[in-house]
């Protein structure tokens, strides 16, 4: 999805004018709309993960990924104030009512993950791979959301979007990092055996 494409005027009313296979109008919502829904979507992924995240704190054994996810939950509580901003800039009321579907199902994985094993690397890699997923998760509904910003010509909510995809950006390749470590040492503990 490009900028390109976004703001292209001929494929704007080609969308607009398309109708549904019995002939009526199908509901067409706007840009602003999209933004509006991606905004919220997000927020309440933030606020699911702020909850979730000292859980995965607990449960992880490696220092530095303890160290890493607790950093990242303090930037997380700072996202959601971000986006909190946002609404208020652009006049939305935040909401509770809409659960992010996707974000609760990774946060779920986590928790079958640290059901399922024992303390340790294994588990630790397991939860860097959980991680990671979210991380790209939240990198994907940024980086669209900063496009769509940035089409609709709202450059300060632009800007905000920015920090916070570049801290997620971050976070990622913090993740692969301590992951060299981690997996290392799950397989001194584990494959090495056999
Ligand atoms: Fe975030």
């Amino acid at each position: 999805m490009t900028t390109k494409t976004q703001s292209g005027v001929e494929e704007r009313k080609s969308l607009t004018a398309e109708k549904s296979g019995n002939g009526t109008r199908k509901n067409i919502k706007s840009l602003h709309s999209l933004l509006e829904t991606g905004l919220k979507d997000i927020y309440s992924a933030e606020k699911q993960l702020v909850n979730a995240l000292p859980e995965i704190a607990r449960a992880v054994d490696n220092e530095d990924l303890e160290e890493a996810v607790t950093f990242h939950l303090e930037q997380t509580k700072k996202h959601v104030a971000r986006l909190e901003k946002i609404f208020d800039r652009l006049h939305i009321t935040k909401t509770d009512s809409e659960k992010c579907p996707a974000m609760e199902g990774l946060i779920q994985e986590g928790r079958k993950t640290i059901a399922e094993f024992e303390r340790g690397p294994v588990r630790d890699s397991a939860l860097i791979i959980g991680a990671q997923k979210i991380e790209h998760y939240e990198i994907a509904a940024y980086g669209s959301l900063c496009e769509l910003a940035d089409v609709l010509g709202e450059n300060k909510i632009h800007d905000i979007l920015g920090r916070t995809l570049d801290e997620e950006e971050d976070t990622d390749a913090d993740l692969t990092e301590i992951a060299k470590d981690v997996n290392d040492e799950a397989y001194e503990l584990t494959e090495s055996q056999h």
